[in-house]
């Protein structure tokens, strides 16, 4: 009987058909696009963000939709030659997994540059506090939006600081990997941050309870950053 169950498996797995997915895997290419390194340390965020989160999100999340973007390029001549921001344009007009991927690379490119050390952000520019207290009233007005706006985000997606075309801030949202700046957005716009609100961002530490994450997640915000990417979309409206 054993011998015989041996032989039925053997058989099975003769066929391939359950052969380990990596080999499946088509080999990653190497561009266009490439994953840079964070700029920190991958405990550089904690307690606010653990270190083993960082290390998944980054090395397997953020290099899931790069490998995955450059597949579809090199699979897609008419796609070839164009910059990530090009990509997102028209990412309406794209194959979905352009949409996804592409949004991925773009949003955790930007996700990493808006973070820095707990506590060491500082805090907003003069012209950035004065926009943000004629938007949301004070700083707290726009925590409470984004808290609500992140919590009101159902499954995945993204929560966003945003400079409307008439220089106003709004906060918005936008699912999956979509991002301000595709033209399938329902609200356009300069993203100033972003806070990913997907469960790979926050589960290790918070579990289920995501508007934990998004009040701590203020301590690690690099302001000056932030000033600087307003101060840039400003100069560009004037
Ligand atoms: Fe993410």
């Amino acid at each position: 009987m054993i011998v015989e169950r041996r032989t039925f498996l053997s058989g099975i797995l003769a066929t391939g058909l359950f052969a380990p997915a990596i080999a499946q895997t088509p080999p990653t290419p190497d561009g266009p696009f490439t994953l840079a390194d964070l700029p920190y340390a991958f405990n550089a965020l904690e307690p606010v963000i653990d270190a083993r989160t960082m290390e998944i999100h980054h090395g397997r999340h953020h290099r899931a939709y790069v490998d995955n973007l450059n597949r579809a390029i090199q699979a897609t001549p008419a796609l070839q030659g164009q910059t990530l921001e090009q990509l997102m344009a028209r990412a309406g007009s794209y194959p979905v997994t352009v949409r996804n991927n592409g949004g991925g690379h773009w949003n955790h490119t930007f996700f990493w540059k808006t973070m820095t050390a707990p506590d060491l952000g500082g805090a907003p520019a003069p012209m950035l506090a004065a926009a943000i207290d004629e938007a949301f009233g004070s700083l707290d007005g726009l925590k409470a939006a984004v808290a609500s706006s992140g919590a009101a985000r159902f499954g995945s997606g993204w929560v966003w600081l945003i400079m409307g075309p008439d220089g106003r801030l709004a906060v918005t949202s936008t699912p999956n990997q979509d991002n301000p700046l595709m033209d399938v957005a329902e609200v356009k716009g300069v993203p100033l941050f972003g806070n990913d609100v997907w469960e790979h961002a926050y589960y290790l530490n918070y579990q289920n309870r995501r508007s934990d994450y998004l009040t701590a997640w203020w301590r690690v915000v690099d302001w000056r950053r932030v000033s600087e990417r307003h101060e840039q979309a400003v100069a560009i409206i004037r």
